[in-house]
């Protein structure tokens, strides 16, 4: 791997990823497989186990489910997964020195065809338990660098759509650098209670972007 190409595309900001408004959750339709049966991997981030985005996560995996997808989920916040601790014995593309929960999705994620990221809003970034398995991705770098379909769900409590701007960004400027393409985004603004997202319309738009994706 070169690492200065990681570091230089790592500080790129992503372009054209600012979702107007606070919602956006359609299908990108130019990147349509014909209708191919895709493997799914849904990585999700909240604590609350019945909390906003993993609702959402589970209306997008009824939609793909329905498609014909199949669906490996990993619920961090439920899982071990040690922080990468820079020692860089995996080179970026080897064995990590932690043998925790990472490995599942080290095993799910190499021949998955799509990725899903479903978070919560922390301090206007992506909640610590989901963003430790992404820096987990350093060890497996190579292996993931490879076309694969994407999606961001995401759930904050404020109205303001820049508020979602940073994590937007993240999630841009990560797949970009990763090669994988955007298939959709549920950009869900206004819902802080356990539950709230129950009373919008986010979870019928992430039940359509599973079955469309
Ligand atoms: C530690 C913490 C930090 C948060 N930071 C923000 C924030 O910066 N902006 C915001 O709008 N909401 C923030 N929230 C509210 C959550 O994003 C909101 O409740 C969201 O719906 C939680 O998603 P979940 O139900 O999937 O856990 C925060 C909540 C917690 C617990």
């Amino acid at each position: 791997m070169n690492r200065r190409k990681f570091i230089k595309n790592a500080i790129i900001t992503a372009a054209g990823a600012i979702i107007a408004g606070a919602a956006s959750g359609c299908a990108n339709d130019e990147e349509s497989d014909g209708g191919k049966k895709m493997k799914i991997l849904v990585i999700t981030g909240s604590p609350r186990k019945n909390g906003n985005s993993n609702t959402l996560a589970d209306n997008f995996i009824k939609g793909a489910q329905e498609a014909g997808h199949s669906i490996v989920r990993f619920d961090s916040a439920f899982k071990n997964v040690h922080p990468c601790i820079a020692c860089n014995k995996c080179g970026m593309n080897g064995e990590c020195v932690f043998k925790d929960d990472f490995e599942f999705v080290k095993s799910n994620i190499v021949d998955a065809d799509a990725v899903v990221f479903a978070a919560p809003m922390y301090y206007f970034g992506i909640s610590a338990q989901i963003k430790a398995v992404i820096d987990r991705f350093y060890a497996i770098n190579e292996q993931i660098h490879k076309p694969k379909k994407s999606v961001l769900i995401m759930t904050y409590a404020d109205n303001a759509a820049k508020t979602a701007q940073p994590i937007i960004s993240h999630y841009e400027a990560m797949i970009e650098y990763l090669g994988w393409s955007d298939s959709g985004k549920i950009i869900a603004s206004g819902v802080w209670a356990e539950g709230a997202v129950n009373n919008t319309e986010y979870p019928k738009q992430a039940y359509e972007l599973g079955k469309n994706i």
